[in-house]
């Protein structure tokens, strides 16, 4: 048997029709550029995430970066992150002139820890942008209260954790902006890229919905500078026909890890493996199944993949130690959490249609590599 890391396939062929009769309609409108599948997605949003406004972006990675833009953020601005993410985290505070300053995580839930951030505060000092990594929410109240302490702002980098819920709230609605990626593997995946910004402020909702277009709210009159920061019509379309299964594809998640749990206990109770954790409070919402592996976390993947299941690490190098953030002069070992996860975590195949046999064969291979 072989299991994919990841088959898109599976899911596209329940939902086809509808997915392109949706996409047809665009071509026949023959309207591609903020139309009406734009305003449906955000509505759709909008009311799933509980939130003021939605606004539908080119890319998670845009979504970040007109977040910050629109707070003001610039050169001489820190804003406090983990290090423990994917690198858009942090480019898009590196690319408006602003300070990337990384907190270490908590090892069980890879999340940036807030006692961490509180020892990173400056003076200069922005915002602190928290990453719910794989799904599971980070310590979203104790972050909002510190940065109520301090007066910062926290834009959420939402991308992996559509769904995921910290005390019965969606994440991506506790900050003054939550960032959403429709990045094709992610759990609402379009058929490219495209991004959302959720937001309960009046003014950030204006202001992202200005820099999308060039900075401007008539056309060819420009109020501040902003990019092509626009979701397209084919997508949205696209992402309204996969939305309607966002609940029932991330409970098959939820069912996937919980199965994976169950099969893998043993080996976590000898500590051979750790498997994931959910916080009693939380709602994770699986975009990854990641074990740690305390030893022998390469060979294991070795080994699996040898024999015929896919599996991956995210993130291999931390991006403190990244060379394209070397300027800012972080060491081995500064972030000690962050470089354990780096070195001992690997995620299993987990997405909407992967079948029981498959989820026990990719356990059986597991502890065969353990006998
Ligand atoms: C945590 C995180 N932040 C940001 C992004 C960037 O999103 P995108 O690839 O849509 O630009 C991603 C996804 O790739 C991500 O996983």
């Amino acid at each position: 048997m072989k299991v994919p890391m990841l088959d898109l396939t599976r899911e596209y062929k329940r939902i086809k029709g509808e997915v392109m009769s949706k996409v047809e309609a665009v071509f026949d409108e023959q309207a591609f550029i903020l139309g009406k599948h734009v305003k449906e997605l955000e509505e759709n949003l909008r009311v799933y995430l509980g939130v003021r406004d939605v606004i539908g972006v080119s890319s998670g990675t845009d979504a970040l970066l007109i977040s910050l833009m629109a707070l003001g953020v610039g050169e001489g601005d820190e804003v406090i992150l983990p290090s423990f993410t994917f690198f858009a985290t942090a480019s898009s505070v590196a690319r408006l002139g602003a300070k990337p300053v990384f907190a270490d995580i908590d090892i069980e839930t890879y999340n940036i820890l807030p006692e961490e951030i509180e020892k990173k505060i400056t003076k200069k000092t922005k915002v602190i942008m928290p990453v719910h990594l794989y799904g599971h929410p980070a310590e979203i109240d104790k972050i909002i209260e510190i940065a109520e302490n301090y007066n910062l702002e926290v834009v959420e980098d939402n991308a992996q954790a559509i769904g995921s819920e910290f005390n019965g709230k969606k994440t991506g609605s506790f900050g003054i902006a939550g960032c959403l990626s429709f990045y094709p593997t992610k759990n609402l995946g379009g058929a490219g890229d495209g991004g959302a910004i959720s937001t309960n402020d009046e003014e950030v909702s204006k202001k992202c919905r200005m820099i999308r277009v060039h900075g401007s709210e008539r056309r060819y009159f420009h109020n501040i500078i902003g990019i092509n920061g626009r979701l397209d019509e084919i997508q949205a379309a696209y992402l309204n026909a996969r939305f309607k299964r966002i609940e029932e594809n991330n409970n098959e998640r939820r069912e996937i890890a919980k199965k994976y749990n169950e099969l893998l206990a043993d080996l976590c109770s000898k500590e051979f493996l750790f498997t994931p954790i959910e916080k009693s409070n939380c709602k994770h919402v699986y975009h990854q199944y990641t074990i740690r592996i305390p030893k022998y976390r390469d060979k294991l993947r070795e080994y699996l993949l040898e024999n015929g299941v896919g599996c991956d690490v995210y993130y291999p190098l931390p991006l403190h130690l990244q060379k394209a953030f070397s300027y800012l002069g972080y060491k081995e070992g500064s972030l000690p959490n962050t470089e354990k996860a780096s070195s001992e975590v690997l995620s299993l195949p987990i997405f909407p249609g992967l079948t029981d046999d498959e989820i026990s064969f990719v356990s059986e291979t597991i502890h065969k590599f353990f006998r």
